[in-house]
C-alpha cells in the first residue's frame, strides 16, 4: 500500500468502510437510493468512483480483498466528494452469504473477474452455478448482474454457466457506455484482448 492509500485508509475508513461480519441494513446506508448496486472485486476502484459520481441517485457497496485497492478507492471517494459509496474488505462470497439480507440488492457489477486461465485453476473462477444461486438469492425481483471480461475462454464459460441456469435470462450485450475504461481493461486491450460485456436479469 502506498503512503497516500494508507493515509486515506486512516482518514476515511470509519466513514466509508463497513466492518466485515456486520449485518447490513441497506435502508440505513442508502435511505433514498434509486438502486443499490454491489460491485465484486473493484480492483483500484477507478470504475467504481466514476460510476458512483455519474449516478448520485444510486448507492454502491464495493467489495475487494486487496488492501491497496481499499486505500485507493477511499482516496478517490475523498477526491470526488462521493457520499454514495461504501466499502467492505474481504471475500465477496463470504460477505454476500453472511452480511446481506436476501432480496436486498438491485444489481451486481463484476468487471474483469480473475480469469484463472490454467485448466486446473478453472474451478476457482467466481462465476459458477453456486455463485448464480447466491446472487439470485440476494437480488430483488428483476435485479441484474453486469459482467465484463477480456478473456475469451472466460466469456464462453460465463455464457455456458448462465445458459445452464433457470435463474437468469440475458446474454452478451454491446459495451455499455456508462462502463468506464479501467487501467486493467487498458492492459487487456493493449494485448489485443477482446472484451465481452454481459447483462443477466434474475427471473422470478
Ligand atoms: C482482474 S482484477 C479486476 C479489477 C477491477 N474490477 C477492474 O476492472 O479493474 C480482479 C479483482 O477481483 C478481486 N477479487 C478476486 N476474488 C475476489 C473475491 N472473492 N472477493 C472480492 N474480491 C475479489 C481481486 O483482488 C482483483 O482486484
Amino acid at each position: 500500500m502506498t503512503r497516500a492509500q494508507n493515509a486515506a485508509l486512516i482518514r476515511s475508513w470509519d466513514r466509508f468502510g463497513i466492518e466485515f461480519g456486520t449485518t447490513i441494513d441497506i435502508d440505513k446506508f442508502f435511505p433514498a437510493a434509486k438502486e443499490v448496486i454491489v460491485e465484486i472485486g473493484f480492483g483500484m476502484g477507478d470504475a467504481t468512483a466514476e460510476i458512483a459520481k455519474a449516478h448520485p441517485e444510486n448507492g454502491y457497496i464495493a467489495i475487494e480483498v486487496h488492501p491497496p485497492g481499499i486505500g485507493k478507492l477511499l482516496s478517490l471517494i475523498e477526491e470526488h466528494d462521493l457520499t454514495n459509496v461504501y466499502i467492505i474488505e474481504g471475500d465477496a462470497i463470504e460477505i454476500l452469504q453472511t452480511m446481506f439480507a436476501n432480496h436486498s440488492i438491485n444489481g451486481f457489477h463484476l468487471f474483469f473477474p480473475d480469469p484463472w486461465p490454467k485448466l486446473k485453476h478453472n474451478k476457482r473462477r467466481i462465476v459458477n452455478a453456486e455463485f448464480l444461486t447466491l446472487i439470485h438469492q440476494k437480488l430483488k425481483s428483476g435485479g441484474y448482474i453486469n459482467i465484463a471480461t477480456d478473456w475469451v475462454p472466460y466469456a464462453e464459460w460465463i455464457r455456458d454457466v448462465f445458459s445452464a441456469s433457470i435463474e437468469f435470462t440475458g446474454g452478451e450485450v454491446d459495451r455499455p457506455d456508462w462502463r468506464p475504461y479501467t487501467k486493467f481493461e487498458g492492459k487487456g486491450l493493449a494485448k489485443d484482448h477482446r472484451v465481452s460485456d454481459f447483462h443477466y436479469v434474475a427471473k422470478g
